[in-house]
């Protein structure tokens, strides 16, 4: 699968690059250029656009918010790699590292700011779900953060992996259903599956990184990883084999959420985007 020739994926490159052409020349928007050039999945973009579609929306009409949030997700990137001291992000160069730590943060608020611009049409209920989200990955880096002093259980680490990684990916399907014609009751259907689906994700980055066979990022400080919780108590094979387990339980319980979905291309798409970043990912370790 070829996520790159989707015309979701498209449509997002399109609007990233034309919002980056209007912005002014400026050291700004160089490292603007740089973040967003890089080469992200703009996996939680491409989620929210399907599952518009899904519900009857337009690209047309979803492709805002699905700026905003991918917006977010550079911001938060940047933030989490001046936390992490990242080194290497996307296969080049933290912004941090390329451009210095002032310059990084100051273009990480200016990626959340625009991404309230890019959310403001879309009335009160979306923006609130955006600002919750926002904040949920604020108290995840937080928890993150506190998980390293040694007392990190199972509990801790979902309770961070949901606010830090999962609640972004819940929003995007939800805004992508609310952008269509879903009503109250199926966004929240939506929701749970981000949220399966963020989960299984994070876990998987986990793993990878605890096993070091992760290329394109690179960072002087590790957030605690879901083997590594379990390593406490047994051995490093046992612990990989349990976060593989638990993977398979997030992505199954995504995958049965979606199944009640309307039958499409945008929710085969669902299905193949679950398991491109999960189980595929797993395959060569
Ligand atoms: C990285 O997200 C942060 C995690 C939640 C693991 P992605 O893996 O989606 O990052 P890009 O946008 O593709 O670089
Ligand atoms: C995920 O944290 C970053 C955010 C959700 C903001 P990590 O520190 O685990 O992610 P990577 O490995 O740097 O992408
Ligand atoms: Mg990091």
């Amino acid at each position: 699968m070829n996520i790159e020739e989707w015309e979701e994926y498209r449509y997002v490159e399109s609007g990233i690059s034309a919002f980056i052409a209007q912005m002014e020349e400026s050291r700004l928007k160089e490292i603007v250029e740089h973040v967003c050039n890089a080469g992200g999945k703009r996996i939680r973009p491409i989620i929210l656009l399907l599952a518009s579609e899904i519900c009857s929306g337009s690209y047309h009409k979803s492709l805002s918010a699905a700026l905003a949030i991918e917006m977010m997700h550079s911001a938060s990137l940047i933030h989490d790699d001046l936390l992490d001291q990242g080194i290497i992000r996307r296969n080049l160069p933290s912004a941090p590292e390329k451009f210095g730590h002032s310059w990084a943060l100051l273009c990480g608020d200016y990626l959340l700011a625009k991404s309230i611009e890019f959310i403001s049409p879309y009335g009160e209920k979306v923006i609130r779900n955006f600002g919750k989200a926002g904040m949920d990955m604020a108290e995840g880096e937080v928890l993150d953060l506190g998980l390293d002093e040694g007392n990190c259980g199972e509990s801790s680490y979902f309770e961070c992996v949901y606010k830090k990684t999962a609640s972004l990916f819940a929003i995007s399907a939800s805004i992508g259903a609310y952008t269509g014609r879903a009503d109250d009751a199926l966004a929240e259907r939506f929701n749970l599956f981000g949220n399966s689906l963020g989960t299984a994700y994070q876990i998987v980055d986990d793993i990878l990184e605890f096993l070091e066979v992760v290329e394109s990022k690179e960072s002087k400080f590790t957030s605690e990883t879901l083997p590594h919780v379990y390593m406490k108590n047994m051995s490093k094979e046992e612990a990989v084999e349990k976060s593989v387990d638990a993977v398979k339980l997030h992505v199954n319980a995504a995958k049965e959420t979606l199944i009640t979905f309307k039958a499409c291309p945008a929710r085969d798409k669902l299905f193949q985007i679950t398991d491109y970043i999960t189980v595929d990912m797993l395959e060569n370790i």
